[in-house]
């Protein structure tokens, strides 16, 4: 059902979750201008709306245009935006600078309201036609895009930047920053009047992104204070920027980073922004659960159970062989993992790192019979197959490499600097999509595989497509949905996990596909925990995996204990990356137990609501996953360093239903005493309100560092 808005009459207020949007046009043709986005304000008559609309517009002062600067939904120079533009736009040498609203929409879907508004150039009716798109989603989540059409003469996309306004009382800044092996840790920063920008032009998302942006009262955390996010769902060149202006205005915005002449649209063209997901709430674990529903509702999501998954990397790396590999699928399957997964080194040329990226054929080296025996072992033992990819990825030592050097991206002439021995194929070249497409088509026609592990293992340099002669980065984002959607098309069922050197592709887009990700190449818990802690806030824990590897961690040379690993890895989608075929029986009985008990808690880590704590120690980091209906929750409690406190200080537990009475067990998966000095009630139980645990909390274990405990909480009214 469509209902037509005269927006400069009559404001429109969207309410959802606790969080309202008011909108309205100063004046007919005008794009609406964002009152308030924050806190719901109730029901508002269409009189109250619009005298608030009125009383919120600030006096004219001296040295000032005259006008209020504008925040709309796209800012405009014109009406005396001097923030960032929310389109950047060039026809011929002229700059468009004003667009006028001819049409405003309000649709209403299953989970989310459509608000659809077109604009055209006020100054030519020859120029560009804008179409913003915001979906009010049912719980809460603000998800908006700018689409550009070119109508009767080429334009020039510079930028398209959704935008939204925060209030003032959003004073501190929280973003991602992070590298290979240590991906998305905080930084935190004060909402400073300029423009806290993130760029990122590595071509994929990237080890280092951003991730999301989040504005807020001073000193937020996990379970309070009010927050405004931002994350871009891109997985090439994006933006996300908070600005402050002298007057006071804030804002969150975001979008693709495009180069200069990567879109030029020619007549009936369209150039579409990605979706900027915008949430707020009070807490930044109100934020995660909106990103999560968003990511739990979406089309297309795989709903059974969360399979064990067994990766052949870190137990094998390149040395394939038939025997070997049988071996471990038979531990793998005898521990109760459900999936295993054959990483690097199947095909072509690939015994190493420098050769083979692009011949997606099974090798005859390493495997003369095809993966077919391989295969019907991993079948025969009651587990699902999986196969490693990284399809647009290319070794110069390689087939594809040497018979079509211009599929490379890079000048003519020119290869761009390697990085782990490779380069990136031009995805968007139509002949060298088909070919990979094929090559992976035939292996999932041929062979029963389940699940691809989709990698991409380099930054983009110079990414510049040789056959048509411009930058490259929008194309081949959009020809790698297209790949991914092809196969899945093609496949129905098939899964895939989104890898790139651990967790460099970690987006709502890619996700918006894919099946889940690989969080990072560190597997050492120590570092997992907080790598996980903050990759969560985007990422539910069934998309999250996380894998128990060996007890001196390959990455960092650490070593911790089996439970300690376990128990980090639990609240995610669980899995093992490790040779069972060296470990002792004693390990495999514990890790057997571990997979057991996880299955019993799969269903629980895929629907619960993620909760933190605040204030829990320097060293001490506490995750819940509390069920939908708020009658079960599982905490993960890690030390990860010695604390001031000793004896360490209480446990606070959130996210419970303060009304309902709640036993508190010590669950240890694989059956061994949890370490540390423990309280009396972890020998006793305890049963007490969920107020009385979120307020007052308990004492906790005093753990080691280096240690990590689970809690289950089952409510008794
Ligand atoms: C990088 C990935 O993150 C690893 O898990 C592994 O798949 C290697 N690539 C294989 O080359």
């Amino acid at each position: 059902m469509s209902q037509r808005l005269d927006l400069a009459t009559t404001p429109l207020h969207l309410r959802s979750a606790g969080t309202s949007l008011l909108l309205a046009s100063p004046a007919p043709g005008r794009l609406p201008v964002v009152c308030h986005w924050g806190d719901d304000l109730g029901e508002l008559t269409e009189s109250e709306a619009r005298q608030l609309v009125e009383a919120l517009v600030p006096p004219v002062v001296s040295d000032q245009i005259e006008g209020t600067p504008e925040c709309t939904l796209a800012p405009d120079p014109s009406l005396a935006w001097f923030g960032t533009p929310g389109f950047e736009l060039t026809v011929g040498r002229r700059p468009v600078s004003q667009m006028q609203l001819r049409e405003a929409t309000l649709t209403q879907r299953p989970d989310h309201q459509l608000l659809r508004l077109v604009a055209t150039d006020a100054d030519a009716t020859t120029g560009p036609e804008l179409i913003l798109e915001l979906r009010m989603h049912h719980w809460g989540l603000v998800s908006h895009r700018i689409s550009v059409r070119a109508t009767d003469e080429p334009v020039r996309v510079a930028s398209l930047t959704p935008t939204l306004p925060v209030p003032s009382l959003a004073s501190e800044l929280l973003d991602l920053t992070g590298h290979h092996l240590r991906e998305r840790s905080p930084q935190r920063a004060r909402f400073n009047v300029g423009t806290h920008l993130r760029e990122n032009r590595r071509g994929r998302t990237g080890l280092q992104a951003a991730t999301y942006l989040v504005a807020g009262e001073p000193g937020f955390n996990f379970g309070t204070g009010q927050v405004w996010g931002a994350h871009v769902g891109w997985s090439g060149n994006q933006r996300l920027l908070a600005e402050r202006m002298h007057t006071d205005h804030r804002t969150l915005a975001g979008g693709e980073l495009l180069a200069e002449g990567e879109v030029v649209l020619q007549p009936g063209e369209q150039y579409q922004s990605p979706w900027v997901h915008f949430t707020h709430g009070h807490g930044l674990d109100a934020l995660g659960s909106q990103w999560h529903q968003y990511l739990r509702t979406r089309p297309g999501r795989a709903t059974r159970a969360r399979p064990v998954t067994l990766n052949t990397w870190e137990a094998v790396y390149f040395d394939h062989d038939l025997d070997t590999l049988t071996a471990l699928a038979r531990e793998a399957a005898a521990i109760g993992v459900e999936r295993f997964v054959l990483d690097d080194g199947w095909f072509g040329a690939r015994r190493g790192d420098d050769a083979g990226l692009g011949d997606w054929v099974v090798s005859s080296e390493v495997w003369p019979d095809g993966l077919r025996p391989l295969i019907d072992q991993v079948t025969g033992l009651g587990m699902e197959f999986g196969l490693w990819v990284e399809p647009e990825m290319v070794n110069p030592n390689s087939d594809l490499a040497r018979a079509h050097p211009d599929w490379l991206l890079g000048q003519v002439g020119r290869d761009p600097i390697t990085a782990r021995n490779q380069q990136v194929l031009d995805l968007a070249n139509p002949q060298a999509f088909e070919q990979i497409r094929d090559q992976l088509l035939a292996l999932l026609d041929q062979y029963d595989i389940a699940y691809l592990k989709w990698d991409h293992n380099r930054d983009l340099l110079e990414p510049i497509s040789r056959t048509r002669g411009q930058a490259g980065v929008h194309d081949q984002t959009l020809a790698f949905y297209r790949l991914v959607d092809a196969l899945k098309a093609a496949h129905p069922g098939l899964e895939i996990e989104s890898c790139s050197s651990g967790g460099g592709r970690v987006d709502l887009e890619v996700l918006s596909r894919t099946d889940r990700i690989w969080t990072s190449d560190c597997i050492d818990p120590i570092e997992r925990d907080q790598i996980q802690r903050w990759t969560g806030l985007l990422v539910p824990p069934e998309l999250m995996g996380n894998h128990v590897g060996s007890a001196t961690a390959h990455t960092t040379g650490r070593t911790t204990t089996l439970d300690m690993r376990i128990n980090t890895a639990f609240l995610g989608h669980f899995g093992a990356e490790w040779n069972l075929t060296t470990q002792s029986d004693d390990d495999l009985a514990a890790l057997k137990r571990a997979i057991t008990c996880w299955k019993q808690w799969r269903d629980h880590l895929a629907s619960g609501r993620v909760v933190h704590g605040d204030h829990t120690g320097s060293g001490r980091s506490i995750t819940g996953v509390v069920s939908p209906a708020g009658d079960r929750a599982l905490y993960c409690i890690s030390v990860i360093s010695t604390d001031e406190t000793y004896p360490s200080g209480r446990i606070r537990l959130p996210g419970l239903d303060p009304e309902r009475r709640f036993r508190v067990d010590v669950l240890s998966p694989t059956g061994t005493e949890p370490p540390g000095a423990a309280p009396d009630w972890t020998r006793d139980g305890l049963t007490m309100t969920g107020r009385t645990l979120t307020t007052a909390g308990i004492a906790s274990i005093t753990q080691p560092p280096g240690s990590a405990i689970l809690l289950q909480l089952s409510a008794q009214n």
